[in-house]
């Protein structure tokens, strides 16, 4: 059965795009049925059209509380029998609304080994403490920043010095374990 999921972003959407792409490969059996954005300009939007994809985009200001926009995210996504959430570089705190309506069914991925490094720019903050290993993490998503269990984890060399490059190396494995974690978790 394919499963149909929601992909969450702020940015660039790299994560999403590596997402879609395992999917038409046919290596990842799903359907990303919506993208939903909290920034109407990001980049995510334009790669969503490039494929086709539905967006359900908002801007949280016009929404007198976060249960008032993410009942509006639920109605749209209920309404086309989404399964899954993947939030992939989505940058805010998903509410109780949000997870009530999907329980174990909201998943994250983070540039980071945690509980290493939670929040805001996880890679510059591995950096500036100078570890040698970092790294990625797929887990479930719970109310917390980044605190939810563990479902995969890879490591990844930084480069000494060289943000750039480290991050670089940071989204080739996510683009590799965010798909391949999803395979196994939609095949249970
Ligand atoms: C990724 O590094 C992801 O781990 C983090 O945000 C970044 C999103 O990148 N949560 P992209 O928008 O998928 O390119």
């Amino acid at each position: 059965m394919t499963t149909k999921i929601a992909v969450f972003a702020s940015g660039s959407g790299s994560n999403f795009q590596a997402i879609q792409e395992s999917i038409e490969r046919g290596e990842l059996n799903a359907k990303i049925e919506l993208v939903v954005t909290d920034k109407p300009n990001a980049y995510v939007v334009k790669r969503a059209e490039q494929f086709g994809i539905p967006v359900f985009s908002f801007s949280p200001k016009d929404y007198e509380s976060k249960a008032t926009y993410e009942s509006e995210i639920v109605k749209a996504l209920k309404g086309k029998s989404v399964e899954w959430i993947v939030l992939a570089g989505y940058m805010r705190l998903i509410g109780e609304t949000l997870l009530t309506a999907f329980p174990n069914k909201v998943v994250n991925i983070h540039p980071s080994l945690l509980p290493s490094f939670p929040g805001k720019d996880a890679i510059g903050q591995a950096m500036d403490h100078g570890v040698k290993i970092t790294g990625v993490t797929v887990h479930y998503v719970d109310e917390g920043m980044d605190t939810g269990p563990i479902i995969a984890q890879a490591a990844v060399e930084v480069v000494e010095g060289d943000r750039e490059a480290t991050e670089e190396r940071i989204h080739q494995v996510e683009h590799q374990l965010y798909p391949k974690t999803l395979k196994r978790l939609f095949e249970k």
